[in-house]
């Protein structure tokens, strides 16, 4: 459903018209080494405990993705030993297709202090920046995982190392042919409100301080943009 943007909603416009695009629907060019190094600065801008950027990519060449497609039509024929020509086809297209294909390697640093679930989330964030950097760019990009990511072999192909995780594959590239427009998700779904006083109240409250548990908070009940 079309509506006009608020004023914040112009500021954030990249942000909010950022759409996943199907290496189908991308062609060349693909960014080139200066724009891919902006959208991995974006990355590695990504909120990041400890500043240990728990993820790396891997990227694949136009020379090597023939190899890259022989790799994954054999990690399918693991998978499926009865896989028919077009499956293997289907297979190799994952690799060949897309005009920049980049691994996403999380990478958590199992010595740190910072626990894993964080370094996750850091890994998490840096991807959404990427995409979203190559958005402000004018490029589409998406993320695919697929089985495939889960397969050891082929993680040790593409080097990815022990204790490494291969989350997905991002394509990227121009947009040949728009995707279908987003589906608007309300705020709603994401948010709520807490009511301090569900708790009890502590004998160490003073009854009239706002705020504290065993308080009801007043003054955030108001959705956001309500
Ligand atoms: C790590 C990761 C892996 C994903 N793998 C797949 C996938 O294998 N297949 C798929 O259809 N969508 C996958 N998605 C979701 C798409 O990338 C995309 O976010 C989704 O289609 C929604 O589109 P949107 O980003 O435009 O909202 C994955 C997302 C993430 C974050």
């Amino acid at each position: 459903m079309w509506r006009q943007m608020t004023g914040a909603e112009r500021i954030l416009e990249v942000l909010l018209t950022r759409r996943s695009v199907s290496p189908r629907r991308l062609q060349q060019p693909a960014p080139n080494t200066d724009e891919l190094d902006a959208i991995l600065q974006a990355g590695l801008r990504a909120p990041d405990h400890g500043g240990l950027h728990p993820w790396r990519v891997i990227e694949f060449r136009p020379r090597n993705r023939e190899a890259l497609a022989w790799c994954f039509e054999q990690e399918k024929l693991r998978r499926d030993p009865l896989a028919s020509p077009t499956d293997l086809k289907r297979s190799r297209e994952h690799a060949t297709r897309a005009p920049l294909l980049l691994g996403f390697v999380v990478s958590p640093r199992e010595r740190s202090k910072v626990p894993a679930r964080e370094q996750w989330l850091s890994a998490g964030a840096a991807l959404g920046n990427i995409l979203s950097a190559a958005h402000q760019l004018g490029y589409g990009a998406i993320v695919l995982s697929g089985e495939r990511c889960y397969d050891e072999t082929l993680a040790r192909q593409l080097g990815v190392l022990p204790g490494e995780y291969l989350a997905g594959f991002i394509s990227m590239g121009t947009i040949q042919e728009a995707p279908p427009q987003a589906r608007e998700t309300l705020s709603q779904s994401v948010w709520s409100c807490w009511q301090g006083d569900a708790l009890p109240p502590s004998p160490e409250d003073p009854p009239s301080q706002p705020g504290r548990p065993g308080q009801p908070i007043r003054s955030s009940e108001r959705m956001p943009g309500s």
